[in-house]
């Protein structure tokens, strides 16, 4: 940077930099406990906080996005940077949009404060997705920010319209998308009513800490929110990605769960008649695979010889708990001289009779048909789906696929800590005066050294610089380059903090000096767009 003469030759950090964030998996090093640290060197877009969103992948089970990069087409660059660290079951989305199958993305923005760049990268995965073709929808949670924030129906109004036009300034087409706003939204509605009889208090209660307390229009809205996670497939069931902050998982465990429940059937793999639990399957399985039928009186192999099989192997060969054992071996014996032969099974969970027996009819080849399940012999886990599917559409049901997620990094603060609405300087609005955005800027705390020579000597902690975030999430845009040679020269010790923020300030004044001019740009077709901009609750 210029007036920076770095005395010493460039060091050059051990940083692979790359536009993807990639290579952090490879670059990890392992530890004792199983999981593992990012090499803080090695990792150009990590955050400081990588600690907690480890635990994230461990306790509740999200996947790291890095290890289905590479199936995501033309992937935004906040998936290349690793700020979209997380997801749940996003495959099914990225191979939707690879071959220009149906999509469709959504997410919701309570109405409480100014739109901000937090938010902003919410706006753009929507964005984005809608671009590579998804139906793309945004709401407005206004019935959300009513119940749990206590917000007038008039103040909604006013938040509303500056979420809304920051959407559109940025690129959200509202021709090809949907905008709608909770309160208003009558199908909507119905669908959380239909969902939440699939629903109960204890369920709210353990997974959102509800209490006696809670207010039932608090707990309306949660079904409200798995209604708008579940609204893109009214139409039909499709691949669905909900882009938001890991604190809203827990509303994307519940909407994966409540759509498994609205299903019609169940299908899963069978051997024989009754019913196995997925560990007792197992178990079925390897005998089944490990025995001759040949070796069999009629060259067939039945329950009985499955159940002797087993008592006949030592305790210790068998990797089962001893009741699940006993349980199999009970079922088998019942079943007796039933022969074991694989099947896809429909169990029916919630059908009509009507539904049922249109399942029946549509099963082609072989099949036997029981109480409350059909047994087809000559059809494929893969194809069993797609025919369940099928027959719910066709017979009512919404055959919905359980929705998909994924999530970024918070960013940090300007001021260190978290970024929050409440505090103005730990962030930057959408709406702040471009100048009052410079200052925040130069205001901001980084991750740079005491004195000048240190930080020559050292180079700067660009990964726990909130400054440094702020090229890797917005000012960089898509120029991987760009974003690389900050953090390059910042470790390296040549970028020293004022200059950095000076360029930072300057770009960011630029940035919102051009979002706000396009926020005006696009004040008609706001107009125009197919949302109720005043409640109808407002009284005024
Ligand atoms: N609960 C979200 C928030 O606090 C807002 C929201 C409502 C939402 N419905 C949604 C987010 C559906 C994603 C999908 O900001």
């Amino acid at each position: 940077m210029t007036g920076d003469d770095p005395r010493e030759e460039r060091t050059e950090p051990r940083s692979d930099g790359g536009a993807a964030g990639a290579d952090n998996e490879g670059s990890s090093t392992p530890r004792a406990d199983g999981g593992t640290v990012d090499d803080i060197a090695l990792d150009p877009w990590g955050s400081s906080s990588v600690s907690d969103y480890r635990k994230l992948f461990e306790e509740f089970g999200i996947e790291e996005f890095d290890e289905v990069l590479e199936e995501v087409p033309n992937p935004h660059y906040l998936m290349r940077r690793g700020v979209i660290f997380g997801h749940r079951d996003y495959r099914p989305v990225a191979r939707a949009l690879r071959n220009d199958e149906p999509a469709a993305v959504l997410s919701g923005f309570m109405p409480t404060g100014d739109p901000h760049i937090g938010h902003k990268l919410v706006f753009d995965e929507i964005i984005w997705h809608q671009q590579q073709g998804a139906d793309a929808y945004a709401l407005i949670a206004d019935l959300e920010a009513n119940s749990a924030r206590g917000m007038s129906w008039a103040e909604i109004d006013e938040h509303a319209r500056d979420y809304l036009l920051s959407l559109l300034a940025l690129g959200f087409d509202p021709e090809e998308g949907e905008l709608y706003r909770q309160s208003t939204n009558r199908e909507l509605q119905d669908l959380a009513f239909e969902l939440g009889a699939d629903a109960n208090f204890s369920e709210f209660q353990s997974i959102y800490g509800f209490d006696g307390e809670t207010d039932v229009s608090h707990m309306q809205s949660v079904v409200t929110q798995m209604a708008d996670i579940l609204y893109p497939q009214l139409e039909e069931p499709k691949p669905t990605v909900i882009p938001v902050g890991p604190d809203q998982d827990p509303h994307v465990r519940l909407a994966r769960d409540l759509a498994e429940r609205m299903r019609f059937f169940k299908v899963s793999e069978a051997y024989a008649s009754f019913e196995l639990e997925p560990e007792e399957r197992d178990l079925v399985v390897e005998f089944y695979e490990r025995l001759e039928p040949a070796d069999f009186d009629d060259d067939t192999l039945r329950c009985v010889h499955v159940a002797e099989a087993l008592e006949e192997t030592p305790l210790s060969k068998i990797d089962v708990a001893a009741d699940v054992l006993s349980s199999v071996l009970t079922k088998l014996n019942e079943a007796g001289m039933e022969p074991i032969r694989p099947r896809t099974r429909f169990f029916d969970r919630r059908a009509t009779d009507d539904a049922f027996d249109a399942l029946i009819d549509a099963i082609d080849g072989e099949k036997r048909v029981y109480e409350s399940h059909v047994d087809a012999f000559d059809i494929d886990l893969e194809a069993a789906e797609e025919l369940a599917r099928e027959v719910e559409v066709d017979n009512g049901g919404h055959g919905f696929q359980p929705p998909s997620s994924i999530y970024h990094r918070f960013m940090t603060g300007l001021t260190g800590g978290k970024m929050s609405s409440s505090i103005p300087a730990s962030h930057i609005s959408l709406l702040d005066d471009p100048e009052d955005g410079y200052d925040k800027v130069k205001a901001a705390s980084t991750g740079g050294r005491e004195t000048a020579e240190e930080h020559r000597e050292l180079g700067g902690r660009a990964d726990e610089c909130p400054v440094y975030e702020l090229y890797a999430y917005l000012l960089s845009g898509d120029d991987d380059e760009f974003a690389k040679r900050v953090y390059d020269e910042c470790v390296g010790g040549e970028r020293l903090c004022g200059d950095c923020k000076e360029q930072a300030a300057q770009l960011m004044q630029e940035f919102l000096e051009d979002h706000q001019e396009k926020r005006e740009e696009v004040e008609e077709l706001l107009e125009d767009a197919d949302i109720e901009l005043e409640s109808p609750r407002r009284r005024e």
